[in-house]
């Protein structure tokens, strides 16, 4: 969590990195700060709350130089404040630094400093990097590069970090371990983010840093060294993403965008990866012979959040469509529980950012089984995707809202492909039916652009409900995760208590909590659980619930026993989780606006969650 940017180049500094922290935002947002570098020494401006306040604060500020840092905050140590907002300076102002992870022995360190006559300014664990660089730069003399690599020796933790000096004004230093860092490499002026979207107003030419490097960033130079000062050969990628893709174009929200703009992005999945046989266009790195995936046994998927309830349906398509005995963990679980070992498992980890930390320690955990890992995942070179051994990228684009949509439809997509490629190498389906499926996944695209048509009936739902205290949503079969991601988005942008159950489990306890001022949204398509769920919903109603259901188009019966009805095109019951998620992120998303909640950036959350 939290965002880091540095700049060196010709262009205004204070432009560039304000900008950069803009498409950062929605990695932590509880304080922002910029420093910048020039002759004079180095101007440092920080503000606790978002972006916004920064802007005010340096808004007429004539802020020269060429050289600069900026961070915006999610807070771990410390509260959320400007005394702890970032850049952190030493106790000469020589050096500045800004720092996304967790400093493990910083009491240790911070201890040890103070002994030696330095005084600390915030509640931060990242503070002792700027004093401990200035150890070794301002009193013992080394270079800053010199410094920071011995600083660096002395860290226990994770860190992506920059750092300046007042005595350098040609160069920045750049380091990870455990958080992502990427180098943007322009003409005449580079740059180093968390993440490629800050990049991309100034290059799309990217190279993708790995623990224990550290990058020296001049004006018409990037090198990169191991963790021994050693030179490493890196490689550039080039980022296909289009730097409007991480903007609002015009809508309210990001959310808002990204929702609508699930149609078209499920479409081009299904160019791209159908665009000859399914087997040839799987996967994009794959470091191990296809014969091996092939001859999976069982699968665990791994994931959090929203990618948890993505792979929650992938359970229910892989033992449906390819017979493959599938387990589903929370990662912050798996990575702890006592695994028993059966060969030929695969563990397929699913995640947005490719970053999220209890994600990243079950791929670890997989390999140390020695299972294969393979990861569906959205952000081209992150952590997870770097260190699967097989990866197949979701495409959706950027995704900045906090709250997941896009990708959530991206992940469902691959993992239909998935269960129809094991299908298909497994015999479990045959090729007519194969081809069925494709032809009707080809119909999605468009069926989702009638689900967005649906949408101002969502919004007078909403405002039926969105005073409401509690939420609960019910579905049985495959949609059932989408009950618990129902939930979630509700919580997460709305504040308001939801909880998802399997429809089925309600009379064990969960029915105590309806009366007539609890709204019920009960998933009830049409499906071979269809009739159970009917009766689900009369259980509730005659318990004075107010249900608001999402059924199948031609279903005019349902409408007499439920009090709303939203409807999605008849699909394939294996289909309809991509079909049956949108009315419940519009649900979400207009709950959150009548509230006033701040839809992209909910309190508390952050979009990649780098902490245990
Ligand atoms: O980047 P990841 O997919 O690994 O993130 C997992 C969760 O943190 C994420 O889905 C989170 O729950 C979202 N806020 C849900 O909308």
């Amino acid at each position: 969590m939290c965002g880091i940017i540095g700049y060196i180049g010709e262009k205004k500094v204070s432009d560039v990195l304000v900008k950069g922290l803009s498409r950062l935002e929605y990695r932590g947002y509880d304080s922002a700060g910029i420093a910048v570098l020039n002759e004079d020494g180095i101007s440092v401006f920080k503000e606790a709350g978002k972006l916004s306040q920064l802007k005010q604060m340096i808004h007429g500020v004539e802020l020269t130089g060429h050289l600069g840092i900026a961070h915006t905050r999610w807070a771990t140590h410390g509260e959320p404040s400007q005394r702890n907002a970032h850049p952190h300076t030493d106790c000469t102002e020589t050096v500045a630094i800004v720092h996304n992870g967790i400093i493990e022995n910083h009491e240790e360190i911070r201890a040890s400093l103070i002994r030696q006559g330095h005084e600390f300014r915030s509640d931060t664990d990242s503070e002792v990097i700027a004093h401990l660089i200035e150890e070794y730069h301002v009193k013992k003399g080394m270079s800053l590069v010199q410094a920071v690599r011995v600083m660096l020796g002395q860290l226990e933790g994770s860190y992506a970090l920059c750092a300046i000096s007042q005595k350098d004004l040609n160069q920045f230093v750049a380091a990870r371990n455990g958080s992502p860092l990427v180098v943007g490499v322009g003409r005449g002026e580079n740059l180093v983010a968390s993440d490629a979207p800050a990049l991309l107003d100034h290059t799309r030419h990217v190279i993708f840093l790995d623990d224990h490097q550290m990058a020296v960033i001049k004006r018409d130079s990037v090198e990169i060294f191991d963790q021994h000062g050693k030179p490493v050969k890196h490689e550039v990628h080039r980022i296909d993403w289009d730097a409007d893709e991480a903007s609002k174009q015009g809508y309210d929200h990001f959310m808002l965008k990204e929702i609508e703009e699930q149609a078209d992005m499920v479409e081009r999945i299904l160019r791209t990866r159908l665009r000859g046989e399914l087997s040839e266009h799987l996967f994009d790195v794959l470091k191990f012979d296809q014969s091996e995936f092939n001859n999976v046994e069982r699968i665990v998927i791994q994931g959090c959040g929203t990618s948890w309830h993505a792979a929650l349906i992938g359970k229910f398509l892989f033992e449906a469509l390819a017979g493959l005995p599938t387990e589903v963990d929370v990662s912050s679980e798996f990575r702890y529980r006592h695994l028993v070992y059966q060969p030929n498992t695969l563990v397929l980890s699913i995640t947005q950012s490719g970053e999220t930390i209890d994600t990243l320690m079950g791929v670890r955990r997989g390999k140390s089984q020695t299972y294969k890992t393979v990861s569906i995942c959205n952000v081209l070179g992150s952590t997870i995707a770097r260190e699967s051994d097989g990866v197949i990228y979701t495409q959706a684009g950027p995704e900045i809202g906090v709250a997941s949509t896009k990708a959530y439809l991206a992940q469902m997509t691959i993992l239909i492909l998935l269960s129809l490629y094991f299908g298909k190498t497994r015999n479990k389906i045959s090729g007519s039916i194969y081809d069925e499926f494709v032809s009707e996944l080809r119909t999605i695209p468009s069926k989702l652009k009638q689900v967005i048509q649906e949408k101002e009936k969502i919004r007078e739902i909403a405002l039926k409900y969105y005073e409401a205290r509690d939420f609960l949503f019910l579905s049985r079969g495959i949609n059932y995760p989408n009950a618990h991601e129902g939930a979630l988005k509700i919580k997460e942008i709305g504040y308001i208590h939801a909880t998802g159950h399997p429809a089925g489990e309600m009379k064990h306890g969960p029915i105590a909590l309806i009366d007539e001022k609890m709204p019920v949204v009960c998933i009830a398509v049409r499906s071979s659980v269809y009739e159970k769920m009917i009766s689900n919903i009369r259980e509730v109603k005659a318990r004075h619930g107010k249900v608001i259901a999402i059924a199948t188009e031609g279903d005019s019966s349902i409408k007499s026993i439920v009090d709303d009805c939203v409807y999605i095109p008849a699909c394939s019951e294996f289909l309809s989780p991509l079909l049956v998620a949108v009315p419940l992120q519009y649900l979400a998303y207009y709950v959150s606006v009548l509230r006033g909640n701040d839809v992209d950036q909910p309190r508390n959350l952050a979009k990649s969650v780098t902490v245990e």
